[in-house]
């Protein structure tokens, strides 16, 4: 049995980038492993959100998280300002990553790219809090989307660089899983890149869309100009389109479309319906679930009290350990 971790940014409601790049796995994980799966609250504040919409963001994601099939019974559903050893973990472990090192991370530089006004020195740290919240729990295993991978491996580079400090190797490696797979990358709806939530004005699905939202954003997604010939490759957006049915549609339906587009048939039109109407099915009774949670406030607190509760235990044995192995005073 592994120890798992994973998390998600509390900056919004998830979409199907963060369900198929981890919120799938988390499922198929918990019943086989220790799981840790966590709100990333403080990491939300990079952005410098409303205190109000702050905390809807958390009870949302909560809400998604069970609605999805996530097992507060089985493993430990947390939010990460509910656990303070993660913040005090974070600040050690400060002293073990490098300034040049955090500089070169990509999602940094985007960051600098994109928000030139807000370059706070959380964003620059923020791979060192995902570091404390993976291995506040010593866990092995991370199922994240492809976007993370650069974050993995920079844990890997602190925790190597603190067992070697110390001569021990209390901390084991943690890396990114997809069971043996490549990790996902799910396409947004824009013609390139990825879904994300800060991609732009309709380019993400989100679980709880509504029919004519989701029917609206898909009917608008980029495509091309149509195949000249038989059996070209496809374009990036086009291929997008494909990428995001093999996710939601059935076997038989995503061959028509290949056939359709081998043969220079193909109906963009036809295909956005199909699968908008496939997105539609997917996501229908992930938001009835989210309808009942969220009309029982006492079991999301308890739910919320219960993880924090189990997640402090775990993370309060290892800044001990963490603490001694450092030689303060008084670990
Ligand atoms: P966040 O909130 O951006 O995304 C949460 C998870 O969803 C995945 N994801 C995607 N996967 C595939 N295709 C996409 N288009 C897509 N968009 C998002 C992400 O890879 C991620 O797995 N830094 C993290 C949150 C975090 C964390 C951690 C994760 C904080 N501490 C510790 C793991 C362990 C983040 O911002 O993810």
């Amino acid at each position: 049995m592994e120890t798992v971790v994973s998390g998600i940014r509390s900056t919004g409601n998830l979409h199907l980038g963060n369900y198929f790049g981890a919120v799938k796995n988390f499922i198929k994980m918990q019943k086989e492993h220790n799981c840790f799966f966590f709100i990333a609250d403080m990491h939300a504040l990079t952005t410098h959100p409303k205190p109000g919409d702050f905390k809807n963001g958390v009870r949302s994601v909560m809400i998604e998280y069970l609605a999805c099939g996530l097992d507060p019974e089985i493993s430990t559903l947390f939010v990460q300002s509910d656990v303070p050893q993660i913040p005090e973990l974070y600040l050690l472990f400060n002293m073990y990553a490098y300034v040049g090192e955090l500089e070169r991370c990509a999602s940094f530089k985007e960051k600098i790219r994109k928000h030139p006004d807000n370059v706070n020195a959380g964003l620059l740290t923020y791979p060192v809090l995902m570091a404390a919240d993976i291995i506040i729990h010593r866990a092995t295993k991370v199922p994240v989307g492809k976007d993370q991978e650069q974050h993995l491996e920079m844990a890997r580079n602190f925790v190597n660089r603190f067992n070697h400090l110390y001569g021990n190797d209390y901390f084991p490696e943690p890396t990114a899983f997809n069971f043996g797979e490549a990790l996902v990358k799910v396409p947004g709806l824009d013609g390139t890149g990825k879904m994300g939530k800060s991609e732009g004005e309709g380019n993400a699905v989100f679980l709880n869309d509504a029919p004519e939202v989701i029917r609206k954003k898909v009917m608008r997604a980029v495509t091309d100009s149509g195949p000249s010939a038989a059996n070209q490759p496809k374009t990036e957006p086009v291929q997008n389109l494909f990428s995001l049915m093999n996710l939601v549609s059935k076997k038989d339906t995503i061959q028509s479309f290949e056939d359709a587009w081998n043969n220079c048939t193909i109906r963009y039109g036809d295909m956005k319906k199909q699968l908008a109407e496939d997105i539609v099915t997917f996501v229908a009774p992930i938001q009835e679930r989210m309808k009942e949670i969220a009309s029982d406030e006492k079991y999301l607190k308890n739910t919320i009290e219960m993880g924090g509760e189990k997640a402090r235990i775990s993370a309060a044995k290892t800044l001990k350990d963490v603490r001694e192995i450092i030689g303060f005073l008084n670990a």
